[in-house]
């Protein structure tokens, strides 16, 4: 008996390990709507990318040529050279502050991090500086101090305060943290004159979505995640007015607003509370002092009704497909920059400036005449620079679709290139 026990168990644990992550995650979401019925969208969502175990973002290779998708960072060091500029010209207009931050959200490989930090050296702007990387992911923070170490040569020191891990030389640390609350220290009193930037490159995309669908004869109702009789996920509606409606969408609200009217059978709005609590964190932050927050992503300033989209070797999946395959695609939707803009209305400390597009903000930190000093320096690269160069900056590929977000202290005044003398004379 015992032994049948025992084989039982092994039996078990051998078929738990021949699951594939997929599998299991399947599994975990197969039984939550079993036994709570369908689950909504931004739920499906959110276990898919952020499962601790399963979630797409702690899969092996996510980014570049052998993952499913390459971001601009990825693309080329011009793009975190450029961002650099930008950062060098705040740090200027602080007057060079002796004790800054660099806060970088969902910093993926650390790329974009390494760019800035040797282009902030060469600029002897990197000391007093602490960076610190947010990510949800353990598997890309593990990526992220390795590129850091790499970066610095293993010429760093390391300590660990509670869940806290500190990698640090005589001028820089870095921090790495799983969200914004647990940077709650930079709140303290001994923090609060200190500038802090905030950058996100590619995050809001990534945060879960509601999908809310207009039916006239059931009025609003949500677009949920159910099983279906072969045991596939599929995209069902619910059966009516369900509490996210209530809760996230307020229709009445939206109709007072002007936002949606001539109602039609199918209209969507793709809703995103969880971007609206992280930009809040990120303005609560911001406040406190002489700090400014960039944030790049593909949207616009408007609500998107079918923007979601599944990602895997670089092709675009049909939905019904990548529904069936959990924390194995890229899951992302459009951002709405106009809900983010309308949180920095509540704090009467801040303003944000005009949506820049990417390629627009990348010419004015002269990533033009940066192309032209690398292509001369190395020749043989001149093709393939020119080659990221206009897949970051032109309008037909990433330089329209992709946008800058600034929030500042209006205290700071007019951040170049988001002042209204730079967006009139291009006529934007
Ligand atoms: C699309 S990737 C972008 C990575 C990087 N910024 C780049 O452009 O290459 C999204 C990143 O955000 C992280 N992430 C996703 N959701 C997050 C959350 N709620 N909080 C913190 N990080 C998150 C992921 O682990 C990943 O590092």
């Amino acid at each position: 008996m015992i032994v049948a026990r025992c084989f039982h168990a092994l039996k078990g644990t051998i078929i738990k390990s021949l699951q594939t992550p997929s599998e299991s995650l399947k599994k975990i979401i197969s039984e939550k709507i079993v036994t709570e019925g369908p689950i909504s969208f931004a739920d499906y969502m959110d276990l898919c990318l952020s499962h601790p175990d399963f979630g797409y973002y702690n899969k092996g290779k996510i980014f570049g040529k052998e993952g499913d998708f390459i971001t601009s960072p990825e693309i080329s060091q011009l793009f975190g050279e450029s961002l650099a500029v930008w950062i060098a010209t705040l740090y200027n207009k602080l007057e060079a502050p002796s004790k800054w931050h660099i806060v970088e959200l969902g910093p993926g490989k650390g790329t974009l991090a390494v760019d800035i930090l040797r282009t902030l050296k060469s600029l002897n702007m990197a000391v007093g500086l602490s960076y610190h990387f947010i990510d949800l992911s353990s598997h890309l923070k593990k990526i992220q101090q390795n590129s850091i170490l790499t970066s610095c040569k293993g010429m760093l020191q390391h300590e660990k305060y509670k869940n806290i891990e500190r990698y640090f030389d005589k001028n820089t640390s870095f921090y790495w943290y799983s969200t914004l609350g647990e940077m709650n220290f930079i709140y303290s009193q001994e923090y609060k004159p200190q500038p802090v930037i905030v950058l996100g490159h590619e995050i809001f995309d990534a945060l879960p979505i509601h999908i809310f669908e207009f039916s006239t004869k059931l009025g609003w109702c949500e677009r949920m995640v159910d099983l279906n009789s072969y045991d596939q996920f599929e995209l069902v509606l619910s059966k009516g007015r369900n509490k996210n409606v209530d809760s996230v969408l307020k229709p009445g609200k939206l109709t007072k607003t002007g936002l949606i009217s001539d109602l039609k059978e199918g209209d969507r709005i793709e809703l995103s509370p969880a971007s609206l609590k992280l930009f809040a964190d990120i303005c609560d932050i911001v406040k406190q002092g002489q700090s400014a927050s960039l944030m790049i992503d593909y949207g616009d300033n408007r609500a998107f009704g079918n923007s979601v989209r599944g990602i895997k070797d670089h092709k675009k999946l049909e939905m019904e497909e990548w529904l069936q395959l959990p924390g194995e695609v890229d899951i992302s939707a459009y951002v709405d920059f106009a809900a983010l803009s309308a949180i920095v209305t509540k704090y009467p400390e801040l303003e944000c400036g005009d949506l820049l597009p990417q390629g627009f903000f990348l010419e004015t930190m002269g990533i033009s005449t940066r192309i032209e000093i690398l292509s001369k320096k190395h020749p043989a690269k001149a093709q393939s620079l020119q080659k990221d160069y206009e897949r970051l900056a032109s309008p037909d590929q990433m330089g329209e679709i992709y946008k800058c977000f600034y929030t500042g202290a209006k205290s700071l005044n007019e951040v170049y290139p988001f002042t209204s003398s730079i967006i009139a004379e291009k006529k934007l």
